[in-house]
């Protein structure tokens, strides 16, 4: 396993498609569960190439929808990783409308996620550390680390809950 500390930069994902009218309800909105699934796949993305390993989805904060995004424009995904912990790191995934004849943006949804780093047996490995090299880059990660916390915190009171 290479453990090289990287930079968000190495890792940093963009992705952009159209919205066709199957990813739409029927306003000509885009669907909750699509973005949903976008937002997924491009936190997903720039954990694989920060750990390039097996991952899975552990959490996802609560998220928003500020504004629609219609058939015919553009959604754009912009993904980074803000901290590493041990076998776990999160990302931060902001959403973009682009009006494909104005090229007008606008950030429509910001999402935290958490993965989980495994191996091909489903056992947790460690990842390799992010270089936090900036203030800026200090401020993010212990923001994120503040929200880890807060997600753990979480956890137990749902897992008390249950018993
Ligand atoms: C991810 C999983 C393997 C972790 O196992 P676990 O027994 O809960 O593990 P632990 O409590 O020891 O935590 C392991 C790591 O996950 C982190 N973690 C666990 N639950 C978390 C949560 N709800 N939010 C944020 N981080 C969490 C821990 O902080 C720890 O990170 P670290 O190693 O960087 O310190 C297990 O919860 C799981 O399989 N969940 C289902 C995942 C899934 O099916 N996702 C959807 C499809 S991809």
């Amino acid at each position: 396993m290479d453990l090289t500390p990287k930079r968000a930069d190495e890792s940093a994902t963009e992705m952009v498609q159209v919205v066709l009218p199957n990813d739409a309800n029927p306003l000509g909105f885009i669907l909750g569960g699509t973005v949903m699934h976008l937002i997924d796949i491009a936190g997903a993305i720039a954990c694989h190439r920060h750990t390039r390993t097996l991952l899975v989805t552990v959490a996802v904060d609560d998220l928003q929808f500020l504004h629609p995004i219609k058939v015919g424009d553009m959604i754009i995904l912009r993904a980074r990783v803000t901290c590493v912990f041990n076998t776990s790191l999160e990302v931060q995934v902001d959403v973009y409308s682009e009006e494909t004849l104005t090229g007008k943006r606008m950030l429509t949804s910001r999402a935290f996620l958490t993965f989980v780093a495994i191996d091909r047996d489903g056992c947790r490995v460690r990842v390799a550390p992010l270089l936090v090299e900036t203030e800026e880059e200090r401020r993010i990660c212990a923001e994120a680390s503040a929200r880890r916390a807060q997600r753990l915190r979480k956890k137990t009171v749902t897992l008390a809950s249950e018993s």
